[in-house]
């Protein structure tokens, strides 16, 4: 084999439970996530050194993303199954980015889980599923999601993922905002605004009985993200957004993860669309998503 393609989805936050930080700084979470169908693409191709390069799609704006050596995830991808195979991992790697850059929709998570399994599937190496979501773990909180798709549980920092077995389907209208937000920047300010945050968060029970009944209305009611306040804070246009988004028809709304994108729950794809047509003049950007989608997974071979 010569290329090969591995597709890997954004994540939504379906409830984001954020405690008081750990000794080594990161925050203790309780979190469910899900993928939605925007995703990145990574092409591996032989090559005898390990290249980066990217491409963004559909007005992705890619020119922040570093690719020079060591300063993508998917550098640390490739050096991580080295390390585990004692062999030299290289590639030809190309990244066409869907998913917008500093979002809150992990788009680099997604990259670095997509870069292991086209890096493993091209070179042969054959890597367990266990130590593909241990190296997944060790690249970045987000990353063993992104292997895994569907819907999960996260908890510790959120690379311990349970999947949550539900026949939901969610339609969402997702506004993304050109000017990224900084995660460390926006969990540092929820460390400000709550500095008495529990060491533990609690289970979402709700959301979890919700999703087991296929309950989207239930699901909507019990939708909630711990870092929103700090994220409205950092800027207060994204409240406005999800203030219109229900006002225009969305069963509900919250900030993604860390922010800055806002995504809209819909009762279904027709009331996402209409949505979505009454968000473009409020939103920078606005498309209509739906899922849950698959983990990373290939979608090309090319010999
Ligand atoms: O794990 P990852 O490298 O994606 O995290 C990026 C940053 O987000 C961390 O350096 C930290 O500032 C913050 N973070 C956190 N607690 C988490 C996850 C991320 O404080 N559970």
């Amino acid at each position: 084999m010569t290329s090969i393609t591995v597709r890997a989805a954004a994540k939504v936050n379906l409830h984001l439970g954020v405690g008081a930080p750990r000794p080594d700084g990161y925050h203790p979470l309780h979190t469910v996530y899900t993928t939605i169908g925007l995703h990145d693409d990574v092409t591996a191709t032989a090559a005898a050194e390990l290249g980066v390069t990217l491409t963004g799609l559909g007005g992705v704006d890619v020119s922040d993303v570093p690719v020079a050596p060591g300063s993508n995830l998917v550098h640390a991808a490739a050096a991580a199954l080295a390390d585990l195979h004692g062999v030299a991992v290289t590639g030809a790697l190309h990244i066409a980015k869907s998913i917008p850059v500093a979002g809150g929709l992990a788009g680099g998570s997604a990259d670095a889980a997509a870069a292991l399994v086209a890096l493993d599937r091209l070179l042969d190496l054959q890597t367990s599923d266990d130590d593909l979501l241990r190296l997944a773990a060790a690249l970045g909180s987000d990353v063993p999601f992104a292997l895994l798709g569907g819907i999960a549980v996260g908890t510790g920092r959120g690379e311990i993922v349970q999947p949550v077995p539900t026949d939901v389907h969610l339609a969402w209208v997702v506004c993304t905002d050109p000017q990224g937000l900084s995660t460390p920047e926006v969990y540092r300010h929820f460390d400000r605004l709550f500095p008495d945050a529990d060491p533990t968060p609690p289970a979402p029970d709700a959301l979890l009985a919700a999703l087991a009944a296929a309950d989207v209305t239930g699901i909507a009611e019990a939708l909630h993200n711990d870092l929103q306040d700090a994220a409205v804070d950092l800027r207060p246009e994204l409240g406005a957004r999800v203030d219109h988004g229900v006002a225009a028809g969305a069963l509900a709304g919250l900030v993604s993860g860390s922010g800055p994108t806002v995504v809209l729950l819909c009762a279904d794809p027709e009331a996402a669309r209409a949505v979505a047509a009454e968000m473009a003049g409020r939103s920078p950007g606005v498309q209509v998503a739906h899922g849950p989608v698959a983990g990373a997974h290939v979608v090309e071979y090319a010999d």
